[in-house]
């Protein structure tokens, strides 16, 4: 009789408007179910959760709605957004890394990473998930089941003006909401470096969406193909929600803890200039993310005992594990300098006739480069087993066969210096790291940032396997036909030759993929339903929640899992 009362004056006191501002009037105070995060993970599940007309879901996201945001839209700008956007992270010190920092910035918006990310859509190699499942005990994780979430939440359209032929595997991709498209067109760059690739490493290209873990991707990404403009979380499962009334997403509301009666969570608190409000649910769903999820957990009381009571945060509950397990693709990079005749950031920024056509191509039919992805090819592979021989390495050695050890990729922009010629930047990274870091809080005021330990490279079969890769990268950008494009190699430089000198310069400049996971984990701090060990009214669902991470960019699983979640959810309730 309450839920009935209850409803009866929300569906009177809303408007159709479903994306209100924290401070407006008629947000629903009390919910069936309570989401906090915008990402992918977030905004799906909202959408499936509200198609019962007789729940009411209210959706907080701590960030702004920046659906007309041009350099949130337009392709080419992704690496420029560092505004009210993110949380502009920085990392702790790093001790593998001989005490460097890197950036960890995260998306702060309707869409969360996915309304500022680099839009690469991978799902990678199936036996991962066949892993997850075994690990979580949840069986709709196994990449047999979990395939049907790919084709639920995503669509492929070809890009009408594509420039080039690409491997699709036509029957990996569904007709759910969100669209997906190719990366970019021709700089130049990505045949000769898919050329070298090949040759030096004996791979092809694949679709890496349908379960393919090992080879040359020519890049699926998340654009919609008509205008290229970014199609994201925002984008794909607002509109589907538009005239629903049990839904509510609620825009510039930083949650700032969790309430619990007991061992159950009844209530969330947001902060909305300057002042707090709180909303009662029948149960709350965490998807802030893999940094931000266990900072809230913590805040609320939930996490490493001693830490906490070092903080002066009353414990709810004793759980060590939330926090641990970070995992991240770290990420070491080569700049370059390369010859004019590659089209890169250089020629579209600084160069004032080809800014102008390039603003034209893409203002009159969405061609030209600022409707790329900033170039767009990779390749994942296995590392040869010698390389960890005599390192007693347990990890590396026990990975499934479809399973890649690491992944090479590049961008058209210079990442550490800005250079006044065409400049590229190619990078090596771990996809199935054995190391892994943590997040901490550094003080219970929830507005600090929390501290992130990356322990990237941490253990020497890691370091081993990084040295290795980072080699092959080398050798393949000297590999023609890609070394005829390369003028200088502008770091590390042609000097640095011995080991020890290359993994100087490898702990120098890495850099965070931004693709952090792990850090209150299936099988761990979750049980096989997405909730909290021990805890009721409580689950959390996004990218804390992944066992370790997939073998390329998470985000395509991310919208897969908040499906796969969702069904659980209403199943289970
Ligand atoms: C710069 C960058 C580039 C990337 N490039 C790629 C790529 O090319 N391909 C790819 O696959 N992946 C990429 N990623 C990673 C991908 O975007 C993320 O893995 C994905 O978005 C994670 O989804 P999520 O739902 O777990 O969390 P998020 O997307 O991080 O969303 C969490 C949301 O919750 C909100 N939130 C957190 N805490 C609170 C709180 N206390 N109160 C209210 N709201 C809160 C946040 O503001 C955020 O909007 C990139 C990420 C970044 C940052
Ligand atoms: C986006 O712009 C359109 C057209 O100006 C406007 O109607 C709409 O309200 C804007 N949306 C948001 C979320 O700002
Ligand atoms: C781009 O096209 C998609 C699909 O047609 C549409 O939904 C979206 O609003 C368009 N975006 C812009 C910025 O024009
Ligand atoms: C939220 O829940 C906690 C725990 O039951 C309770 O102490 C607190 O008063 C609640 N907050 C509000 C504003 O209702
Ligand atoms: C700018 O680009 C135009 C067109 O490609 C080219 O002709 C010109 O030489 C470039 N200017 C400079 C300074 O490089
Ligand atoms: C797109 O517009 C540009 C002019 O800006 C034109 O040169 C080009 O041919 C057009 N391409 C297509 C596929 O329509
Ligand atoms: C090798 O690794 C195993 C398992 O991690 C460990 O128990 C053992 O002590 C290690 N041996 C050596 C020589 O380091
Ligand atoms: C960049 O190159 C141009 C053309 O060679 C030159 O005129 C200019 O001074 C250079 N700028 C810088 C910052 O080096």
């Amino acid at each position: 009789m309450h839920r009935l009362i209850s409803l009866v004056t929300f569906f009177a006191t809303t408007a159709a408007a479903i994306f209100l501002e924290a401070d407006s009037e008629g947000i629903i105070d009390n919910a069936d179910y309570l989401i906090v995060g915008g990402g992918p993970a977030g905004m799906v599940l909202a959408e499936r959760l509200s198609r019962d007309p007789n729940h009411r879901v209210v959706l907080l996201e701590a960030g702004p709605d920046t659906f007309n945001s041009t350099l949130q839209n337009t392709p080419a700008y992704f690496p420029f957004i560092t505004d009210d956007a993110v949380w502009d992270y920085t990392t702790q010190p790093d001790a593998s890394l001989a005490g460097t920092t890197v950036s960890m910035r995260q998306g702060r918006a309707v869409g969360g990473g996915t309304a500022v990310n680099g839009m690469a859509y991978c799902r990678g190699a199936a036996s991962v998930f066949d892993e997850w499942a075994t690990i979580s005990g949840n069986d709709g994780l196994a990449w047999e089941s979990f395939f049907q979430d790919f084709l639920d939440v995503s669509h492929y359209v070809d890009d009408p003006n594509s420039e080039y032929e690409q491997v699709i595997d036509t029957a990996a991709y569904g007709n759910g909401p969100l669209e997906v498209s190719r990366g970019g067109g021709l700089s130049g760059f990505e045949i000769p470096f898919a050329r070298a690739i090949e040759q030096e490493l004996g791979i092809h290209e694949v679709d890496m969406n349908d379960g393919t873990g090992i080879g040359i991707d020519r890049g699926v990404a998340t654009i919609f193909a008509g205008n290229r403009t970014r199609s994201y979380g925002r984008t794909a499962f607002g509109p589907l929600m538009a005239s629903r009334v049990n839904v509510q997403i609620v825009y510039g509301a930083w949650v700032s803890k969790i309430g619990f009666a007991s061992n159950r969570a009844v209530n969330v608190t947001y902060q909305s200039k300057g002042n707090a409000r709180t909303i009662s649910a029948r149960e709350i769903i965490l998807s802030g993310g893999a940094i931000n999820t266990p900072k809230l957990l913590m805040l609320s009381g939930v996490g490493p005992r001693d830490q906490l009571e070092s903080l002066g945060i009353p414990v709810v509950a004793d759980r060590p594990e939330i926090g641990s397990n970070l995992r991240d693709h770290g990420v070491s990079i080569v700049q370059l300098l390369v010859t004019p005749e590659v089209l890169t950031y250089w020629q579209w920024s600084a160069n004032s006739t080809e800014e102008s056509l390039a603003r034209e191509q893409y203002a009159t039919n969405g061609t030209g480069p600022l409707g790329w992805a900033e170039g767009f090819i990779y390749a994942t592979f296995r590392i040869p087993d010698s390389v960890w021989e005599g390192l007693n390495d347990t990890h590396y050695n026990s990975l499934p066969r479809d399973r890649p050890h690491a992944m090479i990729q590049y961008a058209s922009i210079p990442f550490i210096a800005s250079v006044n010629s065409s400049s590229v930047t190619a990078w090596a990274a771990l996809v199935q790291p054995a190391s892994s870091g943590r997040v901490t809080l550094q003080s219970s005021e929830y507005r600090d940032a929390p501290l992130i330990h990356t322990n990237y490279y941490g253990t020497k079969a890691d370091r081993a396997a990084m040295l290795w890769t980072y080699k092959k990268l080398r050798e393949i950008l000297n590999q023609d036909p890609v070394r005829q494009l390369i003028v200088e190699e502008f770091y590390p430089g042609s000097a640095v030759t011995t080991d020890d000198d290359i993994w100087a310069a490898i702990q120098k400049q890495t850099l965070s993929f931004f693709h952090p996971v792990g850090t209150v984990a299936l099988g761990s701090a979750l049980d096989s339903d997405w909730r909290l060990r021990g805890l009721e009214g409580i689950r959390v669902v996004d990218t804390s929640a992944f066992p370790f991470p997939t073998t390329c960019h998470p985000q395509a699983v991310v919208y897969a899992l908040g499906n796969r979640a969702s069904k659980d959810i209403l199943e289970a309730d």
